[in-house]
């Protein structure tokens, strides 16, 4: 892997271009940084002299925001795979000793830089499809020298990459096996050892909880949040995934970033997530690897305004994909959400739920450069294919960080 910082810059004037709405476009990028967004025709005299770019008609969108991952573990679980095609449920695996318990195994049985290696290699299958921000829960480890082992790796892994990466403290993913029948106190150990050791180690910039009855209760979820508040850190929840626990009201009261996966989220929750502005985090690879039926609440999350992303969820149980376009189709195809809803899905609306706004999610001026050309003659096709990367050119935090080029 080159190192980022000798990669091409992405100065210069970028032509050619089409926006997703069909409408011929412009960029202006300076020192890494966009200066100017607009009509072609209306470019300022001044960028006359600028070195050019010729997007030959390619459509851009901006840089895709991957909000919602679990990329740092060991191992991987296709037994499990083969167990639930034999008709085992998600829920036997994991009441069997299988599902989270065993990839925290594996993974603290890696050393970081095992870990490093492998997390590495996923990260670049995301970031040559064009993503340019990702999130990275931990939650293998389960124990503070292994949590910290996996947030390390995720805080590496962003420098490395020259790729943004917002780091989740999921420490409440699972009950450690070391902790059976206690969880309060594992709880215990969360929100007065483990967190606020990570906090104050920079390593932790928000703070996610499993709830759910394999996993955590609500009451066991709000003490998490309230040590999380306690320490000035958003939070953000795995809600209503297998059932509906109330866990998206009491995130939305704690002001959360988002509430993730909600197939059984209710008109309560969805009111109070509208209320307290979260963001409805749609995972349609953990819906369609655990074969479930049961889709969230597309329809009234969109009556209601409450802003949808889509994300990969990569992990090793119930969602091995490694490819955010191609939870764009699902999200169009098993979820309905119509093309703009896909894509917003995957850019401002994932930046909302990453709190990047500021810097991800759009194409500003001021905002660092990051955007994606596509080898694609009409914006439907980002949804259409799947198991195909029709990327052109990748220009993430300034630098021109993939060039397939127009025949890819
Ligand atoms: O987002 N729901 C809980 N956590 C993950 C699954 C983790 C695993 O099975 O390893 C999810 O789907
Ligand atoms: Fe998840």
């Amino acid at each position: 892997m080159k190192p980022f910082d000798s990669l091409p810059s992405a100065d210069g004037l970028w032509s050619g271009l089409r926006d997703v709405s069909g409408a011929d476009t412009a960029i202006v990028v300076e020192q890494g940084v966009v200066r100017w967004v607009g009509e072609p025709a209306a470019l300022p005299g001044s960028c006359a002299g600028l070195p050019v770019h010729a997007g030959g008609g390619a459509l851009v969108t901006p840089g895709l925001v991957d909000c919602h991952t679990h990329l740092v573990y060991g191992g991987q679980r296709a037994n499990e795979f083969a167990l639930r095609l034999a008709g085992a449920s998600y829920e036997d695996v994991a009441r069997a000793g299988g599902g989270i318990v065993a990839t925290v195994r594996a993974t603290r049985e890696a050393s970081e830089e095992a870990l490093f290696d492998t997390s590495s290699a996923r990260l670049a299958s995301l970031l040559a499809e064009g993503v340019c921000a990702v999130e990275i829960k931990s939650g293998y480890g389960l124990a503070l020298a292994h949590e910290r082992k996996q947030l390390r790796v995720a805080r590496r892994l962003g420098a490395a990459h020259g790729v943004t990466v917002r780091t989740t403290f999921l420490g409440a993913h699972a009950l450690p096996p070391e902790y059976a029948g206690r969880s309060g106190e594992y709880i215990d150990l969360v929100c007065r050892e483990m967190l606020p050791a990570l906090a104050a180690e920079g390593l932790v910039d928000a703070v996610d909880v499993f709830c759910e009855r394999i996993a955590f209760s609500l009451a066991e979820t709000e003490r998490v949040f309230q040590a999380a508040q306690a320490l000035g850190l958003p939070v953000k929840l795995h809600a209503e995934q297998l059932s509906d626990m109330g866990g998206a009201a009491l995130a939305a009261r704690y002001g959360a970033l988002s509430c993730d996966h909600i197939e059984h989220l209710s008109q309560a929750g969805i009111d109070a997530m509208r209320a307290a502005g979260s963001v409805a985090v749609l995972l349609p690879g953990a819906y369609y690897t655990l074969r479930d039926t049961q889709l969230p609440p597309i329809e009234a999350l969109r009556a209601a305004g409450v802003p949808m992303a889509v994300a990969t969820d990569h992990n090793p149980g119930t969602s091995p994909c490694l490819s955010l376009l191609l939870m764009v189709n699902m999200a169009c195809t098993l979820f309905r959400l119509t093309l703009p809803e896909a894509i917003a899905g995957v850019t401002a609306h994932a930046a909302r739920a990453l709190g990047v706004s500021a810097t991800h999610g759009a194409i500003g001026v001021g905002m660092p450069a990051n955007f994606v050309l596509w080898n694609v003659a009409e914006a439907a096709e980002l949804a259409y294919w799947f198991g195909q990367r029709p990327v052109r050119t990748v220009v993430r935090q300034g630098r021109i960080a993939v060039e397939a080029g127009a025949g890819s």
